[in-house]
């Protein structure tokens, strides 16, 4: 991993995880379909069994750790949720565990799930505000275990101070995760901002072209690189070798796709704002966003995901699914195809949410192309 160190995320993403070079060697990792390996004798760390490790893994859990600038490798999981449960168990039992309102429902679930059956709490803050963060760190006499954190949120898109953040947090003896999934790690890095831990929907950026489920984990220290792999193990949340072959695949353009996807949603987001079709519309990129300068200080990006409130409120929202031709309604984000979907639908999310919200997954069609359909359709939905 070392021997990239100083390249740009451009090149690593194609010149790294590659098998050794020699005369006639293949340039790409071999897939491999094995579930158990020649194995004499107390295992003595040798592949053995491929719950436990299996090699297809090894150089997609390379790259991402590159691009997170991580010096341990990450751990791929079977999706997102299997990255984001194993990270929970990290923290203490029954310890509080503080979250973000806005934060991925599931994860939510999760923590609220795992709180209940061990007596715990979880804290639910904005967590753009800082001061209301550390306060709920440190709240009613009990320090919390572990802070999560998504930035941006999803679907809210607050962006957090994940550097401060870690330091209230590591000033009360908490673990910090980070789920990373939104930003991608050419956006943000939080393992140098102080996490201990990040977590991926790699079903999303990283995978970026809808057609796997997976999910990554990384740790900066090695006892709990050590954890999430046992628990990985214990579990069973693991990889199929052809799903981490088709990641590594994708990671490979990563940077191209994010480039273009980052500067199509400034784009649409600028332009939709002034749209007289359009109340509302969110995006780190927008002077209007509350954490604009935040996101400019902490993030080499505004990421491709941004939200808007049509005129007509929810029957609006829901009729522009019917009329786009290009736009994709679905639910997800991250693909190479712009999708959208009213988060509301589903009655696990924030009721803080508005009802008539869209999340708005830029791809990496034509800007203009898309421009033309957005506004084509919410012209129709209002004859
Ligand atoms: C921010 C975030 N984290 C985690 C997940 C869960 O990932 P997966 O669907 O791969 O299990 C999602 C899925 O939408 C997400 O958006």
């Amino acid at each position: 991993m070392s021997e990239n160190h100083g390249l740009a995320p451009a090149t690593i993403a194609v010149a790294s995880a590659r098998p050794t070079r020699s005369q006639g060697s293949p340039v790409n990792p071999p897939i491999t379909l094995s579930s158990t390996y020649h194995s004499i004798g107390s295992p003595d760390g040798s592949m053995l069994y491929s719950r436990w490790s299996n090699e297809t893994w090894h150089p997609a859990e390379e790259l991402i750790a590159e691009l997170e600038g991580s010096p341990l490798p990450a751990l791929l999981h079977s999706s997102g949720m299997a990255a984001v449960a194993n990270a929970m168990h990290l923290n203490r039992p029954g310890a509080p565990i503080v979250m973000p309102r806005h934060a991925y429902h599931a994860s939510l679930i999760v923590a609220h799930d795992r709180s209940a059956r061990e007596g715990g709490q979880v804290r639910e803050v904005d967590v753009a505000d800082t001061d209301a963060v550390a306060a709920a760190i440190s709240a009613d006499g009990e320090a919390a275990g572990l802070v999560w954190i998504e930035s941006p949120t999803n679907p809210m898109l607050e962006v957090a101070d994940i550097p401060a953040i870690c330091e209230a947090a590591h000033a009360a003896g908490a673990l910090v995760a980070v789920d990373n999934t939104f930003a991608t790690p050419l956006g943000q890095r939080p393992l140098e901002a102080g996490a201990d831990v990040v977590v991926h929907s790699a079903t999303k950026y990283l995978s970026g072209h809808s057609d796997v489920v997976l999910g990554a984990a990384l740790a900066s220290r090695g006892d709990l690189h050590e954890a999430l792999h046992e628990e990985r193990t214990d579990a069973g949340g693991v990889a199929g070798p052809v799903e981490a072959w088709l990641l590594l695949r994708s990671m490979r353009t990563l940077p191209l796709r994010m480039e273009r996807i980052w500067a199509s949603a400034a784009e649409l987001a600028r332009r939709l704002e002034e749209h007289p079709l359009v109340a509302e519309v969110r995006h780190p990129s927008l002077p209007s966003h509350p954490q604009h300068e935040r996101a400019k200080r902490l993030m080499s990006c505004f990421g491709g995901v941004l939200t808007m409130r049509p005129v007509g409120g929810l029957r609006a929202a829901e009729e522009l699914g019917r009329f786009v031709r290009i736009w994709l309604p679905a639910t997800s984000l991250g693909g190479v195809e712009s999708s959208f979907e009213r988060r509301r639908r589903f009655p696990t999310e924030a009721a803080t949410v508005p009802e008539d919200l869209l999340r708005v997954s830029v791809g990496i069609e034509d800007v203009e192309d898309l421009w033309r359909d957005l506004d084509a359709t919410l012209k129709e939905v209002h004859q």
